[in-house]
């Protein structure tokens, strides 16, 4: 191991208790402590002493003595030809300890912001494993094409230059943001210039980003009733009041927001395309009079077209943004749900007055998203890698929605019905009120399938109670035998319930 040594060996007292000892006992000492701690692990290689000696700045043979030292005391074995290895060793077997950490108990508080994050936030278990089925959202990620990825990400680092490592631009590489406007000019008949095009992490990136930037305290805003959870929580988290807009069959209802509940909102969130949770495609004369109420009100609207790719392939619907004459709307689109959702990679079009504001805001947080990510993002978009994993991903999670409701209803059709949906990347089934949604959603994640409560995204009154299942990520075979398990699952769930 050639690693430096000097910051473990300063945080366990080398070099200042040298005056206390002489420096190998000092450098031993240390040395032991960090074993001790786990800073150095079992079957760790210590480096060479010649390589520590000139590190720390002491004498090759002050090391050796020391190695020598942790050598009879088990600390370390030596290895003829090789060199030293960190052993096991407990803390009890210690006879002298150097430094004991000793704290009162107390810590600074965190601040009333940062109690609001843990209060609205559910930390999932994402480390489980578990596998997919039926988490909603996911797109067919076992068809992901990992060998162009492979390939163009070789190739990034076969060409890239010493300045294009160095810090980037905010507001994202300019050549993906010309190829997104490109995108979406072809898929979205969005017309926007690449000026007006920032690059996040992510749509709940956007939603944190542009919460941060408009919301202050008791600033009113008006969601969808019911919404996306995590930007509610966001919304929340940063004190806004949110105004409940219902929503019937032709999406959000605005004008059935009464006008003397509205103080002055900063904008409307809303899902457009594919109105999350419910699945409903806002009707033209909804998106028109939802751009004429904004204008009236001098707010903005925040249309967060998520799976847009999914939901409008087959009726596609314009985008508020692209009906917007007034410089009102702030779109946000999301390649997690295209691509998956670990390549963390989405953007945000804004009216030009803002650009400088996020930019600001970004260079303070993130500060940009790694160039590398963004140039081979840029370069499957150039290469229409993009156009033909769209229409693969679209036609296999057709297939598998299609294939899903057929088993579902097969299985749990006496239990639960589904609701009617045919786009986007989740589907609904209404529970009787005899079982609570929180309840069987938790009962089935412990067992292995992951599904939501639709309550959970229900933000002013009692208007949900169901489950929410994705079925794109999961193949037919495993929809069939995932369905069967669930089925099993939610008759031991009703049986125990009346047994009650
Ligand atoms: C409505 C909606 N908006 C935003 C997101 C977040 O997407 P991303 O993974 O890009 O942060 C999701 C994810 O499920 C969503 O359902």
């Amino acid at each position: 191991m050639q690693n430096k040594l000097n910051g473990i060996l300063a945080t366990n007292g080398f070099p200042e208790n040298k005056t206390k000892m002489s420096v190998y006992r000092a450098l031993a000492e240390a040395l032991m402590e960090a074993v001790l701690s786990k800073q150095l692990v079992k079957g760790e290689k210590l480096p060479p002493s010649r390589v520590l000696a000139n590190d720390i700045g002491v004498s090759r043979s002050t090391v050796i003595k020391a190695y020598e030292i942790l050598c009879i005391e088990k600390y370390v074995k030596s290895v003829q030809g090789s060199g030293y290895y960190v052993e096991d060793v407990q803390r009890k077997k210690i006879k002298h300890r150097l430094l004991s950490i000793s704290t009162n108990g107390s810590r600074p508080e965190i601040s009333e912001r940062g109690k609001r994050f843990r209060k609205y936030v559910n930390l999932m278990n994402r480390t489980s494993g578990g596998g997919t089925a039926f988490r909603p959202g996911l797109p067919p990620l076992d068809i992901f094409p990992v060998r162009q990825w492979q390939s163009l990400t070789n190739r990034y680092w076969r060409d890239v230059t010493y300045s294009e490592m160095s810090y980037g631009d905010p507001q994202g590489l300019l050549s993906l943001r010309k190829n997104i406007t490109d995108y979406l000019r072809i898929y979205r008949n969005i017309h926007c210039h690449h000026d007006q095009v920032i690059i996040v992490t992510g749509s709940m990136h956007s939603i944190s980003i542009i919460g941060d930037l408009l919301i202050d305290a008791d600033d009113q805003i008006i969601v969808e009733n019911p919404a996306y959870a995590n930007a509610i929580a966001i919304f929340k988290s940063l004190k806004a009041k949110l105004l409940a807009a219902s929503i019937d069959d032709e999406g959000i209802d605005i004008k059935g927001v009464p006008l003397s509940k509205v103080q002055d909102p900063k904008f409307i969130y809303t899902t457009p395309s594919n109105q999350y949770p419910s699945g409903i495609k806002m009707s033209l004369d909804r998106r028109l009079e939802v751009l004429e109420w904004a204008q009236k009100h001098n707010c903005l609207i925040v249309e967060d077209d998520y799976d847009h790719e999914f939901s409008n392939w087959e009726e596609p619907i314009t985008s508020i943004f692209g009906l917007d004459k007034s410089e009102s709307v702030i779109y946000l689109g999301t390649f997690n749900k295209l691509l998956h959702p670990s390549v963390r990679l989405g953007y945000i079009i804004v009216p030009p007055y803002l650009v400088n504001d996020i930019r600001a805001s970004l260079e303070q947080t993130l500060r940009f998203v790694p160039p590398m990510n963004q140039k081979i993002m840029s370069t499957f978009i150039e290469k229409g890698y993009l156009s033909t994993h769209l229409r693969k991903v679209v036609e296999v999670s057709n297939t598998r929605r299609s294939y899903f409701i057929d088993q579902f209803n097969r299985e749990l059709g006496a239990i639960m019905s589904l609701r009617p949906l045919t786009q986007g990347l989740h589907v609904i089934a209404d529970l009787p009120k005899s079982i609570v949604d929180n309840e069987l959603a938790k009962f089935l994640t412990e067992n292995g399938i992951t599904v939501f409560p639709l309550s959970k995204y229900v933000v002013k009154g009692n208007m949900g109670n169901g489950l929410v299942m994705g079925f794109s990520s999961v193949d037919k075979a495993s929809i069939k035998s995932k369905i069967r398990e669930m089925g099993a699952l939610c008759r031991q769930f009703i049986k125990h319930q009346q047994s009650q």
